[in-house]
């Protein structure tokens, strides 16, 4: 991929970088993204599942949903996008990722310094004591029973309708105002709080390049828009960070 001598003195020059990511990132390991084509499951969208309300009327639809996509996931690997960024981290120190995706494919594939804004899937909390589980404990007792408390345990990922944990979103918030080079890869912009991360990271000076396969709701603070995949577009910027 060819890129200007400004962009290749921007990736040399910046110290500050950070990659936001949303599910397309995921896309090309096999995992759904929410709003494509594929991301129906039984004919049910996430914004019908993912919710405290929908939890607590049917938790057993809600789970058999979360067990779906924990199964799918565990069969896929992390692909050359999400390798180009843990390359990245090792590259630069002032590297750091935040991600949307519960997918924990970031993990996998070596990042280390990484947000994960809307929880894990892998990870559940009870609804009454807070304790965390590992999944697999629960899936092993085939129960949705938390073993401190009895009270019903749900995946411990944001849920539409619900707040952003106080500490992560202060977390994204400092690290949009102090990056100098933000990537925006893989999300369609549909929710809130990530785009302002973006609207802040430009307000606060930062060179903003989008890698995404259509226009989303970041493209307005894009000062560049990298059109395709992940997969095939971040794997050659890499290499011009020296
Ligand atoms: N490379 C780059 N971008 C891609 C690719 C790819 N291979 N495939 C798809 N995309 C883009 C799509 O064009 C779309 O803009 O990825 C984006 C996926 O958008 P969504 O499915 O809306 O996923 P995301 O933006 O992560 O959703 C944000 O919404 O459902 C909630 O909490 C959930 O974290 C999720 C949040």
């Amino acid at each position: 991929m060819q890129i200007s001598q400004q962009i290749k003195d921007k990736f040399k020059n910046s110290k500050n970088i950070l990659a936001l990511t949303g599910a397309g990132i995921s896309a090309e390991s096999g995992v759904p993204t929410f709003r494509g084509k594929e991301g129906l499951w039984k004919q049910y969208r996430a914004e019908e599942l993912a919710t405290p309300q929908a939890f607590f009327r049917d938790p057993k639809l809600v789970w058999e949903w979360y067990l779906w996509r924990m199964e799918l996931i565990t069969t896929k690997s992390p692909n050359p996008a999400h390798f180009a960024l843990a390359e990245l981290e090792n590259k630069r120190s002032n590297f750091n990722l935040i991600t949307q995706n519960v997918d924990g494919l970031h993990k996998k594939s070596g990042s280390k310094k990484i947000i994960e804004i809307h929880g894990n899937i892998f990870r559940n909390r009870c609804t009454d004591c807070d304790k965390t589980y590992d999944s697999d404990l629960l899936i092993l007792k085939n129960s949705t029973e938390c073993p401190n408390c009895k009270s019903i345990v749900r995946p411990d990922v944001l849920w539409f309708g619900e707040s952003y944990d106080t500490d992560l979103l202060n977390q994204a918030i400092s690290l949009a105002e102090k990056s100098e080079l933000v990537f925006i890869i893989g999300s369609s912009g549909a929710v809130g709080i990530p785009v302002e991360l973006a609207r802040i990271a430009k307000e606060n000076g930062a060179f903003v390049i989008e890698i995404n396969t259509d226009q989303s709701g970041y493209s307005r603070y894009a000062d560049l828009f990298l059109q395709g995949k992940a997969g095939e577009i971040l794997p050659e910027l890499i290499p011009y960070f020296v």
